[in-house]
């Protein structure tokens, strides 16, 4: 369900294989420009910050010129050594460790991580004062750890446990029950499964498969739904691991694992500009030019017409529409 593979198999051909250094964040980010932010969260579209070479040094910088700024990370916390952890400790606000299960269950969906290199971590991290909050995707194989993985995260020191309700199963509009888990190779190697129990489903689920029994098709309500745009609600932007800022990170998916309408629509956007992606990059122009410029004025906003369906992007429809599966993630229950 992660665009970095396809479906847990090959790699996604698509994706540049890239990382942000401190030498950029310096570029990008100014002090001047550091004093006016509230909040920097590093949570990867397609990786984790865990893997980039500078992340603590990044984060240091941060903190140096803004001593009030929330940064926050997102991880799946399998990977560094424990004076990595020791040291983020220190500088950062929030860490969410991303573990949706109990000892070898965390495998099944963090593929190729280590129980014991997260539980490493966490204690590291915790040991050195730093702030937690465990994030836990329920899925039909570790829904029965939920209730134990909470005790767990109390014993630990965690200062939050998050149930998530995964809105990946969504294909077409349309809730799956199961989703294949590809061999590298081709082939299936297992499947993952919505949980059975429902205070642990996505009620926005229900909300569309009600869309049918009103005689709409999913794609009607993409091109028809109100947007209510997270990124201005927030006063958001998304700078991608390659330096290019978007309003979002799900404008920012552009590096599609399959062939993706949704991040099509986006390319063509981008190749409407003078410059193409170039003109969002913020190695080479200043934020706030890249925000008054014709992308995030125009070609966006475009995206959200309802009287003309042709130009809407289908992800803010998806992600910013009426029926918000994203937030009801954090939500219990069913309707
Ligand atoms: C793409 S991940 C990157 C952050 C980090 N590498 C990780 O794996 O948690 C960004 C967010 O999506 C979440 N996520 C990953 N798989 C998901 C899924 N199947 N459904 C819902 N959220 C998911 C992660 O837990 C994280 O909060
Ligand atoms: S998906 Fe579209 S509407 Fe939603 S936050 Fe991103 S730009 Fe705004």
């Amino acid at each position: 369900m992660c665009p970095r593979t396809r479906a847990g198999g090959a790699p996604n051909p698509n994706l540049p294989l890239v990382e942000l250094r401190l030498t950029d964040f310096q570029t990008m980010f100014p002090p001047e420009l550091l004093g006016r932010l509230k909040q920097f969260l590093f949570c990867g579209n397609y990786g984790d910050a865990l893997t980039a070479r500078d992340t603590l040094a990044i984060c240091e910088y941060l903190r140096a010129h803004n001593p009030k700024l929330k940064i926050k990370l997102v991880t799946n916390g399998s990977g560094r050594d424990a004076a990595f952890w020791s040291q983020l400790a220190k500088v950062v606000t929030t860490v969410t460790f991303a573990i949706d299960g109990l000892g070898e269950t965390n495998q099944i969906y963090r593929r190729r991580t280590s129980w014991k290199r997260v539980m490493e971590s966490v204690r590291a991290y915790l040991a050195a004062g730093g702030r937690a909050e465990w994030d836990f995707l329920v899925f039909r194989h570790n829904q029965h750890q939920v209730a134990e993985a909470e005790a767990l995260a109390q014993e630990l020191g965690f200062a939050k446990f998050n149930v998530k309700r995964s809105q990946r199963f969504l294909v077409e509009g349309q809730p799956a029950e199961r989703f294949p888990v590809l061999r590298a190779q081709g082939g299936i190697e297992y499947y993952l499964e919505q949980p059975t129990l429902p205070d642990y489903q996505n009620s926005g689920f229900v909300k569309l498969s009600s869309l049918h029994k009103r005689g709409q098709s999913y794609s009607d309500y993409l091109s028809s739904t109100r947007i209510s745009c997270k990124a201005v609600r927030d006063e958001q932007i998304y700078v991608s691991a390659t330096g290019h800022v978007f309003p979002c990170c799900w404008l920012g998916q552009i590096y599609d694992s399959w062939p993706s309408p949704m991040a099509q629509e986006i390319r063509a956007r981008i190749a409407e500009l003078a410059d193409g992606l170039d003109a969002l990059d913020l190695r080479r122009h200043r934020l706030s030019d890249i925000i008054d410029g014709p992308f995030f004025q125009e070609l966006v906003v475009r995206g959200w017409n309802p009287d003309a369906p042709q130009g809407r992007l289908s992800a803010c429809g998806r992600m910013c529409g009426e029926i918000d599966t994203h937030s009801r993630q954090w939500e219990a229950g069913s309707v």
